[in-house]
This record gives structure tokens, sequence and C-alpha cells, in this order.
């Protein structure tokens, strides 16, 4: 089977990568939150990624590898469904999906536009003049204070709302794609099927309500 061409192969591609961006989505949740623990927390987990040096240029590298794969496809398979069904009223009616399914491509560009702010805004440090990445301060230990940096951007109702729209599309995106891959792959038919599809939801509400809890916290200064 020619993975690039058909369409089992790309599907299986996109629930390969999907499962490693749910790998990086854990990693950077746990990571984000020592934001609870306080600059302490936050500034010394920042650090730690920071002193990998090369390694996090291979691992940034991997990221947009991963992206890059899962987003073209998915753009692909949705056209090419689309033109398959030109009038999808009496197959849409017939097939059992649900919201979140069907809305997989809305909520995946939305994630992808806001990952495109979130990378300018804390990785290049542009879109907020006073966090730049030269008016960033240094804590106590020296280290870039990463824990400011992220309290004054979540004081600001506008971008807490950006943020809080683009996590509720992650939600979204999550209650079909925890599982979904796990079908893709084969892994699971029949009844354990249901059980798959409720984990997943469970969980993608668990990965949006944590992801939402920070600037939200932060907002009504329960962390400041
Ligand atoms: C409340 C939500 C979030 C917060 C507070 C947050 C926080 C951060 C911070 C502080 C950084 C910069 C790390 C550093 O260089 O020290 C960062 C980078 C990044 N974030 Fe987030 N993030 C959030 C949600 C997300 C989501 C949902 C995604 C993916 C869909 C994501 C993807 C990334 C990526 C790809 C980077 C760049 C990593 C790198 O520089 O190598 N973030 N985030």
């Amino acid at each position: 089977m020619n993975l690039l061409k058909s369409t089992v192969g790309r599907k299986i591609l996109m629930a390969v990568t999907g499962l490693m961006l749910i790998g990086f989505i854990s990693v950077h949740l746990l990571g984000n939150m020592s934001v609870f623990a306080g600059a302490d927390g936050i500034n010394a987990y920042a650090k730690h990624l920071h002193d990998l040096g090369p390694l996090v240029w291979l691992f940034r590298l991997a990221m947009l590898g991963l992206f890059a794969v899962h987003i073209t496809f998915g753009v692909q398979l949705y056209l090419e469904n689309r033109a398959a069904t030109p009038d999808s009223y009496a197959v849409q009616k017939t097939l059992v999906t649900t919201f979140s399914a069907k809305t997989m491509i809305f909520t995946g560009l939305t994630i992808l536009t806001f990952l495109l702010y979130h990378l300018l805004h804390f990785t290049v440090q542009i879109t907020n003049p006073e966090i730049s990445a030269h008016n960033l301060p240094l804590d106590a230990a020296m280290r870039p204070d990463v824990f400011t940096m992220v309290v004054s951007s979540f004081q600001n109702v506008f971008i807490v709302v950006v943020y809080i729209i683009a996590m509720i599309a992650l939600l979204l995106h999550l209650m079909h794609g925890v599982s979904s891959w796990v079908q893709t792959l084969g892994w699971s038919t029949g009844p354990s099927q249901d059980k798959v599809t409720f984990i997943g939801k469970l969980l993608a509400i668990a990965y949006g309500l944590a992801y939402i809890a920070i600037p939200l916290f932060i907002l009504a200064r329960i962390v400041k």
C-alpha cells in the first residue's frame, strides 16, 4: 500500500501523527501546570527545556514535521471527501456521526491559527512588546521569568478570550481525535469501541478544562 496516496494509508499517517501530537499536548500541559506552583515552578521547567540546547531545535523540527503531515493530509482527505459527496445531505442523514467528528476540519484550522499566534506570543514574543525577549526580566535565580510573561499576558481579558476559544476548539478536536486513532489502527472493534470512545471524550474534556484553567485562574488573580 502506498501510504501517501491511498486513503487508508493517509488515514493511518494521520492517526500516528495525531497520537504523537496528543503526546506533545500532554507533556506541554504538564509543564504548563507548573505555573500553579508559582514562579519557581514554571521558570525552573522552562530553564530545563532551554538547557537542552540543540535538542530543542531537533524537537521543534520533529514537531513541525508532525504538524505538517497531520494538517496536509487532514485538509486533503476533507476536500476529497467533500468532492466525493457533493450533495451530502442524504449521506449525512444516514451516517452515525457526532458534532466533534463533523467539525474536525474547522476545529483543526482554528487550532492551527491559534498555534501561529501562540508561537508569536510566547516563543518569538513579538505580539506584546512589554514581554518581548529583550524586556523579559530575569527572576531571583537569574532565569528568564516565564512566570511573569505568562501571568502578565493572561491578565489581559482579550488574550484570555482568544486562548479560551482556541482551547474549546482543542477540546472538540480531541473529543473525536483521542479515540478515533485507536479505531483507524484497528485496535478497537465491537463493544470495546464504545468504551474507547467514552474514555476518549472524558480525556478530551480533562485536557480542555485543564488548559482553560491556566488563563482563567490567572485572570481571576488566583495565580498571581
Ligand atoms: C493555556 C494554554 C497554553 C499555555 C499557557 C502555553 C504556554 C506556552 C509557553 C510559555 C511557551 C514557551 C515555552 C518557552 O519557550 O519557554 C509555549 C510554547 C509552545 N506551545 Fe504552548 N501553551 C498553551 C497551549 C498550547 C497548545 C494547546 C498547543 C498546541 C496545540 C501549544 C503548543 C506550543 C508549541 C508548539 C510551543 C513551542 C515550543 C518550542 O518553542 O519549542 N501550546 N507554550
